[in-house]
């Protein structure tokens, strides 16, 4: 804390961060104006994250995006094929990022139309599958953990969406504390008491690499099915990348994450460590790093996951005094596997917090497509 520092300390942190950004200055002087097109001759070939989820025929489903953010698991629907129907999302970035890149979706955003405790759902009776990530921060490791004390605690509204619409099928999504011990009550008075009467529910992790996202990163999800028909169909995803071949076939090699953003090889390489979420650590850095056992494993990438640039120009233009790779945002949303159209708005720090919050769309995509499977039209 700022209090804290001695004189000499200040003195010192002062002259760091003007040497810095006088660096910056000088560096981004004569590289701002770069086409951004005319940087891409650095990458090597880069992962095409539409090569993870084909986009698949219409299959007549319609489906309701709550808590919606950037996009993720609303872009993994749509390439499994399901009709989107709206979407609803209190920060106005946010729907101006799905608003940009989906100019015929209804987006519900901002503190009056999209805060989904206001919403009216019932509008939306006879959606075919209702989506969404309540907010987590009750459950995460890095929160503090008050689960159902917390106000942030919006399972209730999402309950209450899919009690009024009565979808076939509901797929919510959160960090994986949520299946800890200690949220065991929280999750059968909040999730399982209040839905069970209507739906049989399954709960299921699944890490984003295995699915082939070059990042780690795990995340829960609860499924449930109205009819007994429909969830006697249900299969869980099944990975589709790994090291070993499994009973269900041949797995492909893991994407890691200097081959999958194009650069050299140096003799090392893995999946990316988990990005950071837009709601841990200082809201408005424009870094990505976790954690401190994070760090070794970026170093060892030489990826810089600090001061992440708005271009891959801008980027560029300022390496990192240690010569490690800097990202852009857009290198970043391909590590959470975002393909390479869809564009964030807002500043680089709500950019990352939108990537960082998101499920990764592929991940999306291998849900989507098996809850389709069991409402039997895929
Ligand atoms: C974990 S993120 C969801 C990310 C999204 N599922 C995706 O895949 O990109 C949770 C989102 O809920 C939004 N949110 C928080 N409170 C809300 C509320 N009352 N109504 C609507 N959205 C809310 C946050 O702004 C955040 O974007």
């Amino acid at each position: 804390m700022a209090y804290e520092l001695t004189d000499e300390q200040r003195d010192r942190y002062r002259a760091t961060a003007i040497r810095s950004q006088l660096r910056k200055q000088e560096l981004l002087r004569f590289h701002v104006e770069d086409a951004e097109d005319g940087n891409h001759q650095r990458f090597g070939e880069r992962l095409d994250v539409n090569e993870l989820m084909p986009q698949l025929a219409p299959n007549g489903l319609t489906s309701l995006s709550l808590f919606s953010g950037g996009g993720g698991l609303d872009l993994g629907f749509e390439r499994a094929g399901y009709k989107h129907s709206a979407s609803f999302e209190i920060l106005d970035i946010c729907g101006e990022t799905l608003r940009a890149n989906r100019p015929s979706w209804d987006i519900h955003a901002g503190t009056e139309a999209g805060d989904v405790r206001a919403a009216r759902f019932t509008p939306f009776r006879g959606v075919d599958v209702v989506h969404g990530g309540p907010p987590c921060q009750p459950f995460s490791v890095a929160g503090k953990q008050a689960g159902a004390d917390d106000p942030r605690n919006m399972w209730p509204d999402f309950v209450r969406c899919v009690l009024q619409t009565r979808p076939r099928a509901f797929v919510a999504e959160n960090v994986p504390g949520l299946l800890d011990r200690k949220f065991e009550s929280f999750v059968r008075d909040n999730i399982l008491t209040p839905l069970e009467n209507h739906y049989t529910v399954f709960r299921f992790k699944l890490a984003a690499h295995e699915f082939g996202v070059p990042q780690a990163r795990r995340r829960v999800f609860f499924v449930g099915f109205r009819s007994q028909r429909d969830t006697a169909r249900w299969l869980q995803p099944v990975s589709t990348h790994g090291e070993t071949d499994t009973l269900f076939g041949a797995l492909q090699p893991f994407n890691l994450a200097r081959q999958s953003l194009g650069l050299p090889e140096i003799g090392f390489d893995q999946v990316s460590p988990t990005l950071r979420s837009g709601f841990t650590g200082p809201r408005n850095t424009t870094g990505v790093l976790n954690s401190k056992a994070a760090l070794n494993i970026w170093n060892q990438l030489r990826v810089w996951p600090n001061g992440v640039q708005p271009t891959h120009s801008m980027a560029r233009a300022y390496p990192p005094e240690n010569g490690h790779f800097r990202m852009s945002v857009a290198d970043c949303a391909l590590l959470q596997g975002f393909p390479s159209d869809w564009r964030f708005s807002g500043a680089v720090y709500q950019a990352l917090g939108q990537i960082g919050n998101s499920v990764c769309p592929p991940v999306a995509y291998a849900v989507a497509r098996q809850v389709a499977r069991a409402l039997g039209v895929a």
